[in-house]
């Protein structure tokens, strides 16, 4: 138990300082004095010194690596993404240059230093977190003169769209997430110092969960109806996982695909709708997410079960009925909640940042999107009003950067 072997060494540690403060002492000033002091020392020195808990802020994750961090990072409380559209004198070499500056920053950020020429030095000091992550529109590649993937281009019209430019497309995505907001502002506005030689904002678009520590860590996250969002969900670490989001191919291989779609969530009318109504929309309960045919949230739905007059328990319009299809699509979702000061007559501006990643967008996001265009009953309740794709390079080596091995 780590408590006596603690207290064991406190004591230890004692002894030896006890016996180097009284060795003149004890043979000098007599033994009465010396158990005095000695009694003294003891006192102090037996309460059981446990290392202070490391704070949350000290928290990092390696920026390093094959994949880039903040796909399979366990989601932080805060998300930022910035997109940017780079200017039109912006070649390979500038964009080289680009990319080494910002992979410096953020390397340098995540792990709790400053950056180079930092304004506010002491906000980098509690990382809490920090990822960032970079993703590459069509145009970044076509500027770096490299190719594909082939789904590296605009989504489908769907009907459901109603898409506004402003939180749609992009050059160059930065996706800064963290667990305290003061640092997620901090790194955002040190990136982008350093990116305004080259690109302006296209748009910005800020998300949430939950703060830190108000859930078990590995809590699925609930968005702004209530729901438990992101269960059925390749799990990180796992075979299936890398299957279904990393690339293989060229120089996007160790990297991936990432969709963000800004869908906004009628909350008014979502009152007007019973809690069975609720329940229903999705084919999951909203009191833990289990599906209706189940009673935990990680029960394997059934998909076949019956009420007694004959309908699918799980109706056909469900959305997760409809997103699954036949299971031979699979993405990994990774969404943030917005939540926008309302105007007018408005309450809210609430919705959903939706955030997938996935090997192949064309061939796992896109059929579930068209399947969910032509019937979810969640349509009724959202309207997706952004929508991006971005390549996701894979992580680098130290000597290296985001984005070498498309441009060296
Ligand atoms: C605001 C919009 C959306 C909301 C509120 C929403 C909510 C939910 C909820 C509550 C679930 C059930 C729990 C879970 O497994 O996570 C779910 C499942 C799922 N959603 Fe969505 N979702 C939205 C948009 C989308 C979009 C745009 C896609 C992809 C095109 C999508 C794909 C999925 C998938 C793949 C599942 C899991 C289905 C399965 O069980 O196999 N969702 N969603």
């Amino acid at each position: 138990m780590p408590a006596p072997a603690e207290g064991a060494r406190t004591r230890r540690t004692g002894s030896t300082r006890r016996q180097f403060l009284l060795g003149g002492a004890v043979a000098g000033a007599g033994a009465v004095a010396a158990v005095g002091v000695d009694l003294a020392l003891n006192r102090r020195q037996e309460t059981p010194v446990t290392p202070a808990a490391p704070m949350n802020g000290e928290n990092t994750v390696p920026f390093f690596g094959v994949h880039q961090a903040g796909v399979d990072t366990d989601a932080q409380a805060h998300g930022v993404f910035v997109a940017l559209d780079l200017h039109g004198d912006v070649d390979r070499v500038a964009l080289t240059r680009l990319l080494r500056i910002l992979t410096d920053d953020a390397a340098r950020l995540t792990q709790g230093k400053p950056a180079l020429a930092d304004s506010e030095p002491e906000l980098s000091h509690a990382p809490a977190r920090l990822t960032v992550t970079f993703g590459f529109g069509p145009g970044l590649v076509a500027r770096a003169s490299g190719s594909g993937p082939a789904w590296l281009s605009p989504l489908p019209a769907f009907r459901v769209d109603q898409l506004r430019p402003e939180f749609s497309d992009g050059d160059l995505l930065l996706q800064i997430a963290g667990d305290d907001p003061l640092t997620v502002a901090h790194a955002t506005r040190m990136l982008l110092k350093d990116a305004r030689g080259f690109a302006d904002v296209r748009w910005t678009q800020q998300g949430f969960r939950r703060a830190y520590g108000t859930e078990r860590p590995g809590t699925t996250m609930r968005n702004l109806f209530g729901q438990v969002d992101g269960t059925t969900n390749p799990r990180p670490g796992t075979d299936d996982f890398d299957e279904v989001v990393w690339t293989t191919d060229g120089w996007l291989a160790g990297g991936t695909g990432m969709v963000v779609r800004r869908i906004r969530m009628d909350l008014d009318k979502w009152d007007r709708l019973d809690r069975s109504g609720r329940d229903a929309s999705v084919g999951r309960t909203l009191a833990n997410g289990a599906p209706l045919t189940g009673t935990d949230e990680f029960d394997e739905p059934d998909f076949e079960a019956k009420t007694s007059i004959g309908f699918p328990v799980i109706p056909q319009f469900a959305h997760m009925r409809r997103a699954r299809g036949d299971g031979s699509e699979r993405i990994f979702r990774r969404a943030y909640n917005y939540d926008e000061r309302p105007t007018g007559t408005q309450v809210s501006d609430s919705g959903l940042i939706f955030v997938s990643f996935q090997a192949d967008i064309e061939r796992q996001f896109t059929p579930m999107q068209r399947r969910l265009d032509e019937l979810d009953l969640l349509n009724e309740w959202t309207t997706p009003i952004g929508s991006a794709v971005f390549a996701v390079p894979p992580g680098c080596a130290e000597d290296g950067f985001i984005g070498d091995t498309l441009l060296t």
